[in-house]
């Protein structure tokens, strides 16, 4: 299967051809004419990525230029930051589109099935490339906002300091949650007062940050058994309801949508979720990056957030012993097209299949502690 990718980041999806935005409105991905090549694992595992709060201050500031150099790139640059926030927003947006049998202009998107996992770990691998590019470091490493463990539970320092070289910063968040514990269980059962991260380790805080340890227990554990629970459901290509949504596995559904929600969207906000979501004039009206998934790329944020989500996956084929993930073909030859190289521009195709192993894309993870902190949710 295959076919030439037009925009950033094309897709043969069981050989749907997707192409952005056929009316030319949206802001699509940049175009790009460089030649595609297929995927080849890395030879070596050079890359340890490690938990945000544990960065050694050179790290620190090595993240910071990596992204303060890719804000710089031109936007027309496929790989800027405006265009990996593109990427993002074209895929969850409806940008892209097939044609079947059962119907025309039908809205294909990376979420809400068993694309989620695989696709996001492609995305933030190239991201991760572009960024040891930046920096001309081979073995930096994408670093991980570790939400599943008590210290990593608030929005990383990194991440809030003000300063003006600060390319990690970004002032559309909720500010009622800066510097507040996470609510892992913010969807369903949101904490009524939030509870300063940094404030009395009393009674209160000790039960949230169970709560929260249990909501990873849960996604990860209890109902993240099997493949279909974790990683989400088949997603349709034929029926007729103008979209190809499945159902979403415990690893999207729980503690990352939260994550996204609580970090972005402010309380009682009256943007609604689809009028934020759906920007069809181009504009970019509505404001909360980490809260829409149209608009999420947009906050440095969002990277390391998928860096943890990645990890979750990690740990879930390998220390909890999940497996690979589905056996179906239509699942490991499903491929997509990433734009690749800031200095020689080229397009890569790669597979489902060639990430399942995250040694093949040359990183491992950092243990935030020896136990998995949500092994001791205390039911
Ligand atoms: Cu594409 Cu966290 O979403």
């Amino acid at each position: 299967t295959g076919y030439p990718g037009l925009a950033s980041a094309a897709a043969d999806v069981n050989d749907k051809h997707l192409s952005c935005d056929p009316s030319g409105k949206l802001p699509c991905p940049p175009l790009s004419t460089a030649p595609i090549v297929d995927f080849k694992p890395e030879r070596s595992v050079k890359r340890v990525r490690q938990p945000v709060h544990r960065l050694s201050r050179s790290y620190q500031e090595k993240y910071k230029l990596a992204v303060a150099r890719m804000k710089a790139l031109p936007a027309s640059h496929p790989l800027s930051f405006t265009a990996q926030a593109a990427i993002h927003q074209a895929y969850c947006d409806g940008y892209y589109r097939y044609d079947t049998a059962a119907g025309k202009n039908q809205t294909f998107d990376v979420h809400f099935s068993w694309i989620f996992a695989p696709w996001h770990r492609i995305y933030i691998y190239f991201y991760e490339r572009a960024l040891r590019e930046l920096v001309g470091d081979d073995t930096f490493a994408l670093p991980y906002w570790s939400w599943d463990a008590p210290e990593g539970m608030v929005i990383p320092p990194l991440f809030r300091d003000k300063s003006a070289n600060n390319s990690l910063y970004d002032p559309y968040r909720n500010q009622a949650n800066l510097d507040k514990l996470v609510d892992l269980d913010y969807l369903s059962n949101a904490r009524p007062v939030p509870i300063d991260f940094d404030g009395p380790k009393d009674e209160t805080y000790i039960e949230a940050v169970n709560c929260n340890l249990c909501t990873v227990y849960d996604q990860q554990i209890r109902n993240g058994k099997g493949a279909r629970n974790f990683l989400g459901g088949v997603p349709n290509f034929t029926d007729t309801d103008n979209t190809d949504r499945a159902s979403s596995g415990t690893l999207e559904q729980m503690a990352h949508t939260a994550m996204h929600v609580w970090a972005g969207r402010a309380p009682n906000s009256t943007e609604d979720n689809s009028t934020c979501a759906f920007e069809h004039d181009g504009s970019y009206n509505c404001r909360n990056d980490m809260g829409f998934l149209g608009s999420a790329g947009r906050d440095p944020l969002f990277y390391s957030h998928h860096s943890n989500v990645d990890r979750l996956w990690h740990i879930w084929s390998t220390a909890l012993r999940g497996g690979n993930g589905f056996n179906d073909t239509a699942w490991l030859d499903s491929s997509f097209v990433f734009f690749d190289g800031v200095r020689i521009p080229r397009r890569v195709r790669i597979r489902f299949r060639d990430v399942l192993d995250t040694r093949n894309l040359g990183y491992t993870y950092a243990a935030v502690s020896e136990k998995l902190p949500f092994l001791s949710c205390n039911l």
